[in-house]
């Protein structure tokens, strides 16, 4: 996962209507693009609108499409993260105050591999438990879900374990989506929220001409489906799929291929109303309100991540899709002005922590959340590497970092050093 914008970048490479096109080109629908921030006065039904309920029918876990899930929730503190934050106090002793606020903040469990699934069992027995010892609010689970064939198809540093040329597919259905629902299916009282497959249908948008992509388009859309309608038929889970950051699909014609993509996969899984909406900016940095998009590309319609949100739900309406809530990821976005480039998506450096997670920040938004546990590498800084990414060796990187997924304790005390608001 390393929230892949290379097509925003001026680049050869990129399709003729990324990015460069329309900063170099000044086609007719960039134009119009430019201009779709005085277009968003168009009012959308909101979740709000579609008579959201927070509280849980007969106290067991279900939830209806019109229940943002995190409403009227405690969040699960993943032991995990816990530990590894807990762990990096002793190195850090003028920050240990801040260290011990930040180790309890709830974090989304990433499942990437099959030999993870059974987190899944156990991260929903230790939020039961922690239903039963703070005897209040339900504990919601959140999961996000990674582990598509040919995953992480225009970057290096998060590939998976699954290929569309090994049988992947089967393999992400039979061996990684049906026992994960099967896990949730035994815990029925239990309340989860799905964050389906960071970055897919994005790269599936923009990055079409990169081979690994090309060749993962028809499994990424099946797959994702199948996980959608799967997850979908389990009366405790809430399903959100993946619309990248605004960095990345900002634009008006990217937007309009990424909702045709949304469409025929929501269609392929049975319909619109299978998800309760998107997650967007998991593992990037876009902070919530400013300019510092407008700053790292002038021609962005969405100079910070709550426009893109916006806008989004605009081009969603165009297709028939409307009433989405919305997930934004506020791990790593507490500071703006830290990248020379948009593209920059590894370890960026300054970086600091961002909103802590809440639920219903602002309207149409379901939830802040802390998907990407920070601290946790977006790649290898080791040139050496197989899994090196270019990215990870940019300036703007932090060095000495560990592959994907791996602790980073000095990047982690800076993200708590730059937290904003700060602890
Ligand atoms: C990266 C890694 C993945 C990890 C996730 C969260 O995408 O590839 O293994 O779980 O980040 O840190």
């Amino acid at each position: 996962m390393h929230a892949e914008p290379r097509t925003r970048l001026p680049s050869a490479a990129r399709g003729p209507l990324g990015l460069a096109a329309c900063a170099t080109m000044a086609l007719a629908g960039c134009t119009a693009d430019m201009n779709g921030l005085e277009k968003s006065s168009q009012v959308l039904p909101s979740p709000e609108a579609r008579g959201s309920t927070l509280e849980l029918q007969g106290g067991q876990g279900q939830q209806t499409r019109e229940d943002n899930p995190f409403g009227g929730a405690r969040f699960h503190v993943d032991a995990t993260y816990t530990q590894r934050v807990t762990s990096t106090a002793s190195g850090y002793p003028a920050l240990a105050p801040q260290i011990k606020k930040a180790s309890v903040q709830p974090t989304a469990v990433w499942i990437d591999a099959i030999a993870r699934v059974g987190r899944v069992s156990e991260t929903l027995a230790a939020a039961a438990a922690e239903e039963t010892s703070h005897g209040g609010p339900r504990v919601v689970s959140v999961f996000v879900l990674y582990d598509l064939p040919n995953r992480d198809c225009a970057a290096r540093s998060s590939s998976g374990e699954l290929s569309v040329d090994d049988g992947g597919e089967a393999r992400y259905r039979a061996e990684f989506i049906d026992p994960i629902a099967a896990a949730i299916a035994a815990r029925p009282s239990q309340r989860v929220v799905a964050l389906v497959e960071p970055d897919s249908l994005a790269n599936l948008a923009t990055n079409a001409q990169i081979p690994r992509c090309a060749a993962a388009g028809g499994a990424y859309r099946r797959g994702t489906a199948y996980a959608i309608s799967k997850l979908s038929s389990l009366p405790n889970v809430t399903v959100y799929l993946d619309a990248a950051h605004a960095g990345w699909l900002g634009w008006a014609p990217n937007r309009t291929k990424i909702v045709d993509i949304y469409k025929d996969v929501l269609d392929q899984a049975g319909g619109a109303d299978k998800i309760r909406g998107f997650f967007t900016n998991v593992s990037n940095y876009n902070v919530l309100h400013g300019d510092d998009g407008r700053r790292l590309e002038p021609s962005t319609p969405c100079p910070d991540e709550l426009t893109y949100v916006a806008q989004l739900r605009e081009s969603l309406a165009a297709v028939g899709i409307v009433g989405e809530g919305f997930v934004v990821d506020t791990s790593r976005n507490g500071r703006a002005g830290i990248r020379s480039s948009w593209g920059h998506w590894c370890n960026v450096a300054g970086a600091g922590l961002g909103e802590r997670p809440r639920a219903a920040p602002e309207p149409g938004i379901d939830a802040y959340f802390w998907v990407k546990p920070p601290g946790e590498s977006d790649g290898t800084s080791d040139s050496s590497s197989t899994r090196f990414d270019p990215e990870c060796g940019s300036k703007d990187a932090a060095q000495g970092a560990p592959a994907a997924g791996q602790w980073f304790p000095a990047y982690f005390a800076d993200l708590v050093r730059n937290a904003n608001p700060p602890f």
